[in-house]
């Protein structure tokens, strides 16, 4: 089940943050088309993608000074939270719990990038922060 659709709603700065976005929605949508035995698999690459992209935005929030009041980094550990507690019982067998989980991140994600991830883009802009910039010049 394609749980969440990528669109031009959801471009924040056309480029690294994107490029990330596009990896989240798509590992997403493969752990809501997951049933039986691909639960578990897929889950697990879900985890693996989101525990890089919230380590990466949190990198960048610490590059850029961006203020912790906006509790940016508290959602993302609530997501893995969940996401973990999942994996004990998709381990257990309660395959079913794939869809159900993507379709709530899904929801939880409109309104997070709308929000979190546009302030922290904006941030890093106008402090003139640009991630990977030194990748560039390596
Ligand atoms: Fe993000
Ligand atoms: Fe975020």
């Amino acid at each position: 089940m394609t749980v969440l659709k990528w669109s031009d709603e959801f471009r924040i700065d056309e480029g690294p943050m994107d490029e990330i976005h596009v990896e989240f929605v798509d590992c997403l949508n493969v752990l809501g088309a997951a049933q039986g035995d691909a639960a578990l698999p897929a889950l697990d690459a879900f985890i693996a993608h989101t525990q890089r992209h919230f380590a990466e935005e949190e990198a960048w929030m610490a590059a850029c000074e961006f203020p912790r009041v906006y509790c940016h980094s508290t959602q993302h550990e609530s997501v893995l939270q969940v996401a973990r507690e999942v994996r004990v019982r998709i381990a257990g067998g309660e395959t079913t719990l794939a869809p159900l989980l993507a379709a709530a991140v899904a929801a939880w994600f409109r309104d997070h990038a709308a929000t979190m991830d546009t302030m922290l883009a904006q941030h890093m802009a106008a402090r003139g922060y640009a991630p990977h910039a030194e990748d560039a010049l390596a």
